[in-house]
């Protein structure tokens, strides 16, 4: 890898400090990080011993994503590529000696600025980021990685997207959506298109709805600031569920690149027809640390849509997600149409429809639920289940995290799994008028699967949410 200087602005943050740095700790670990230095940045004064000793006590910080045991020789191998300058991304000034910094390692030509602050800071880092040339890309390249929140709706991330324009070229700008990253998303591509059987079921001749749930068994821990100003539909419905839609439903892409992939998932999106939309808050959210005790933010959402097309015309989408919830699981799940004349219908589970499960986690794996013969001299039938699982040791961690991925991709400028303007723009066209019914919400026993309102919202088309079964893919 050609030398190169990952700068992470906010490197103190909670994102640094669950996902960045864990992700850089594996990278180092599977020798992926020859060549890269990296510089932290945050408005905290402290000495490189400081510095390092902050690092050390996140790579121990316990983890969900980063269980594995963590190695001395690797934390320290890593500190020495790492290191710190304090400074205020709000003081024109700092930007001089950013770039005094940098041109301290004249060999490394090439960067990467990771935005883990908070997106009021943007407009001050491009500006002073180009007016320091530090996003020339003369003698190297210069990228840009920022995540969510892209715009708090279509105005703002309209806003965002015409500064990003300004300051950067598209190739320079990374958006990532963190399921993105995730294997089982990226997936869906080599099972809906490198197979030749599935694909031909996937239209609205076959398949009676599909629903798609992002649930945590946990609150909002001490996120209460952040969540409190968006709530779960702008939290994770304006892009996680919306990008695991569109990899369920669009066409083929022509090619597999990042603008054919764009192209064919805007189409998804803007063909999105909404119908109703029921908004959740569990019991006790409003004791919750730093939330507003008069709060009306949803911290679930369950909605029902369609997609203007001929090849998915009147069939119904179910979205849900949540926190504090019955189960954390988040999946995708197609439930097909029951043909006529299946010829067990009279048995018991003779009708079962046919599902097919994208499970994005726990359990990830790809999964078509079917039934089958009871052994035995009887004909007697019972569900079963086809399934893709990854042999994964969840302690260990040799299928990379998301975080890893895209940085990754980021580093080699393949922006095939990262939003592009066009993509936020439509998703957040979709969401801003459901955001703008949200009223009071329906208060929800944690624990459950939300408000009865969000279950009548399914039942009154005579189907029902699908329990998540952890029976296929157990780790
Ligand atoms: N946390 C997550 O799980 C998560 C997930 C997805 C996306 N995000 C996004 O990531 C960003 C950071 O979120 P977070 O929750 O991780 O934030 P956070 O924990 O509040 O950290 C904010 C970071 O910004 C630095 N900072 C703040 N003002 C600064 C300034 N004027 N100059 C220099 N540094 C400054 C802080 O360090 P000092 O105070 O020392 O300056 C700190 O490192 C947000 O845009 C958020 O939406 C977070």
């Amino acid at each position: 890898m050609n030398p190169f200087t990952l700068i992470i602005f906010g490197i103190t943050s909670n994102l640094s400090q669950i996902k960045i740095i864990p992700a850089l700790y594996d990278m180092e670990e599977k020798g992926l990080l020859s060549g890269i230095s990296v510089l932290g940045v945050a408005r905290k004064k402290q000495t490189k011993k400081e510095f390092y000793e902050y690092i050390n006590k996140v790579a121990y910080l316990p983890n969900v994503h980063h269980k594995h045991q963590i190695k001395k020789e690797v934390y320290e191998r890593l500190c020495r590529k790492m290191s710190y300058i304090d400074g205020d991304l709000d003081d024109p000034n700092f930007y001089l000696r950013l770039k005094n910094t940098l041109a301290k390692e004249s060999n490394i030509k090439s960067r990467v600025f990771y935005l883990a602050v908070y997106p009021g800071l943007y407009e001050m880092v491009f500006k002073h980021l180009k007016k320091n040339k530090l996003t020339q890309q003369k003698n190297g390249w210069a990228r840009l990685i920022i995540e969510k929140p892209l715009g708090f709706d279509l105005k703002t991330a309209k806003i965002l997207n015409r500064l990003l324009g300004k300051y950067f070229t598209a190739d320079q700008v990374f958006r990532l959506d963190h399921y993105l990253g995730k294997e089982t998303l990226q997936n869906i591509l080599t099972f809906r298109f490198g197979n030749g059987i599935f694909e031909p079921l996937m239209n609205s001749e076959y398949v009676d709805h599909i629903q798609i749930t992002a649930t945590e068994d946990f609150g909002i821990g001490k996120r209460g600031a952040y969540y409190d100003s968006v709530g779960a539909l702008i939290d994770v419905g304006q892009n996680h569920e919306l990008q695991m839609l569109a990899l369920t439903t669009m066409d083929a892409p022509v090619e597999f690149s990042s603008q054919s992939l764009s192209r064919q998932k805007v189409k998804i999106l803007k063909s999105l027809v909404p119908s109703k939309v029921v908004f959740g808050q569990y019991d006790g959210y409003t004791k919750e640390e730093s939330v507003n005790p008069n709060s009306t933010k949803d911290t679930f959402y369950a909605l029902k849509t369609y997609i203007d097309n001929e090849r998915w015309k009147d069939v119904p989408i179910y979205i849900r997600a949540g926190k504090m919830l019955k189960q954390y699981v988040t999946e995708i799940v197609v439930v097909f149409k029951n043909p006529i004349n299946r010829l067990f219908k009279h048995l018991d589970c003779g009708e079962e429809p046919n599902i097919l499960i994208y499970r994005i986690q726990p359990n990830e794996g790809v999964v078509l639920k079917i039934v089958a013969k009871k052994p035995g001299q009887e004909t007697e039938l019972e569900p079963s289940y086809m399934q893709f699982c990854y042999k994964i040791n969840p302690e260990g961690h040799f299928f990379p995290d998301p975080y890893e991925r895209l940085l990754l991709d980021a580093i080699k400028g393949d922006q095939t799994f990262f939003n592009d303007a066009e993509e936020v723009e439509a998703e957040w066209a979709f969401v801003d008028p459901l955001v703008s019914t949200r009223g009071k919400p329906h208060i929800y026993k944690p624990g459950s699967w939300g408000p009865k309102e969000a279950d009548e919202l399914i039942e009154k088309d005579g189907r029902a949410w699908l329990e998540p079964s952890m029976d296929f893919c157990r780790i």
